[in-house]
């Protein structure tokens, strides 16, 4: 099999002033790698940098296939189409996408040249798995190439309705390219509405929501909602030295009574503002205390060339100094602000830590951090907040849903997840964890694979919460 994403699994990275290679950031990366374990797999994308950079071989016993990226295709391919035209249009246009013709040309040449480098590299009849947003053009590319290859598609963020997608100047070209898959893959079942819809209004594709009719082929589509490595997360979480690890960070805040927590890669759609504002005026009002609560927020640097990413950090960072410079004491700030990436076993021993974990996006394809906060938490106990316009709460029905646009809505949401009934917490999260445990990342592929295989599935319901 061979995949096909924007970014190889591992980036270059410097540390204690040596290179090493980590693994990229994100949920398609942290999801896809344990999704693969096991299976003969050969990943091609993106290393991070130019024809001068030299790519480990395998990582994880994934075969790796460098597509490098010259300068100008970084600015208009990468920052450009992909980052500043498609993914605030296809979140809801949080920010405004900008729409330049340079960046459409590099976003198809750069297609065509990933569409080429699989054309070169797949095996006779290969299965080819092509994943999110930089990559839609890819499946139409790859099929005019190699018409014996059997084409999936992933779209791991939004798709977004209508009134939005039409707003595309290349809107026909971008769903033709995506109509050259046998199957496209959404998170939830409203984004491959979203899609069918405006494939019959624009192509004048005929079908349903789940099988369309276009160009002599029948396509399929449907939801496929990812998860996470929820058994790996157990262990972990399982482990007496991360579970140590999780008391001592508790004593290294002043060991309150309530830990709040938010990790995000530092995006403008996360709604980590939202989140530092509410905090601000619970404070304020006195429905958290420095004695008693403190608030841990990692924030992973993300697409640090584009300005927007750049404004975001500083609005954020402007945040946090005025609700540390107005409720923290001496040594014992309010928030605990972490500008940087987190290991996995720190990270777990953080979800452990946490009372309350806050996830809320303005929009999210699904939100990988919500599911991992539940898999980890195995003593059943803790409480999520979680945006109703992420993905993951349309199953994960048992968490504290908020509209992150409502602010006295959040500050009410987050008072009743510090105020739980430990009884009320444990039955809730004890549902959620059943959703996680029957539907794991590796339930994930494995679905996928088997709609693009047999042709017979036409997507996944989400996973029964009950
Ligand atoms: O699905 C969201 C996504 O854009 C992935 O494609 C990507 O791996 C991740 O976020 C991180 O983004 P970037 O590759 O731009 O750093």
């Amino acid at each position: 099999m061979v995949v096909v994403a924007n970014r190889l699994p591992v980036r270059r990275v410097e540390r204690d002033g040596e290179m090493h290679w980590d693994l990229s950031p994100g949920g398609l990366v942290s999801a896809l790698t344990p999704a693969l374990a096991g299976r003969p797999v050969m990943w091609i994308g993106w290393p991070g940098g130019g024809v001068e950079m030299i790519v480990p071989a395998q990582h994880a016993g994934i075969e790796l296939r460098p597509v490098p990226l010259d300068d100008a295709e970084f600015e208009e391919f990468y920052l450009g189409f992909s980052n500043a035209t498609l993914w605030p249009l296809y979140h809801d246009a949080v920010r405004s996408p900008a729409f330049h013709r340079e960046w459409w040309y590099a976003y198809v040449s750069v297609n065509d040249r990933y569409a080429r480098a699989v054309a070169e590299a797949a095996a006779p009849g290969a299965t080819v798995w092509v994943h999110d947003y930089q990559l839609q053009l890819v499946p139409k590319m790859l099929r005019a190439m190699r018409p014996d290859l059997r084409i999936g598609f992933f779209l791991h963020i939004p798709f977004p309705p209508q009134e939005l997608f039409l707003q595309l100047p290349w809107r026909r070209p971008v769903l033709e390219g995506l109509l050259g898959a046998d199957l496209v893959g959404f998170q939830v079942q409203g984004a491959a509405s979203n899609f069918s819809r405006v494939a019959r209004r624009l192509l004048g594709a005929s079908g349903t929501d789940t099988v369309l009719d276009y160009d002599g082929r029948q396509v399929r589509v449907g939801a496929f909602p990812i998860s996470v490595d929820t058994a790996a997360l157990i262990k972990r979480a399982s482990d007496p030295a991360v579970q140590a690890r999780a008391r001592q960070l508790r004593d290294e805040l002043g060991s309150p009574e309530v830990v709040l927590l938010g990790v995000d890669r530092l995006d403008y759609t996360k709604g980590i503002d939202r989140r530092l504002i509410a905090i601000g005026e619970l404070f304020a009002d006195g429905s958290l205390t420095r004695s008693r609560a403190v608030l841990v927020q990692i924030a992973v640097p993300s697409r640090e060339d584009d300005p927007h990413y750049r404004q975001e950090r500083e609005h954020l960072e402007q945040l946090v100094g005025e609700v540390n410079g107005s409720y923290s004491t001496v040594g014992h700030p309010a928030v605990h602000y972490l500008y940087q990436s987190v290991e996995l076993d720190e990270l777990v021993a953080l979800y452990l830590a946490a009372d309350v974990m806050l996830v809320t996006p303005l929009r999210d394809g699904m939100n990988l951090v919500a599911k991992e906060y539940v898999a980890s938490r195995v003593d059943a106990s803790g409480a999520l907040v979680l945006s109703e316009f992420t993905g993951a709460a349309q199953e994960l029905r048992d968490a504290i849903l908020v509209n992150p646009h409502d602010l006295d809505g959040l500050k009410t949401a987050i008072r009743h997840a510090v105020g739980l009934d430990p009884n009320e917490g444990t039955a809730r999260m004890r549902r959620m964890r059943r959703v996680v445990r029957r539907h794991d990342v590796q339930a994930w592929a494995k679905s996928f694979l088997a709609a693009l295989h047999d042709g017979g599935g036409h997507g996944v319901a989400p996973p029964d919460p009950g």
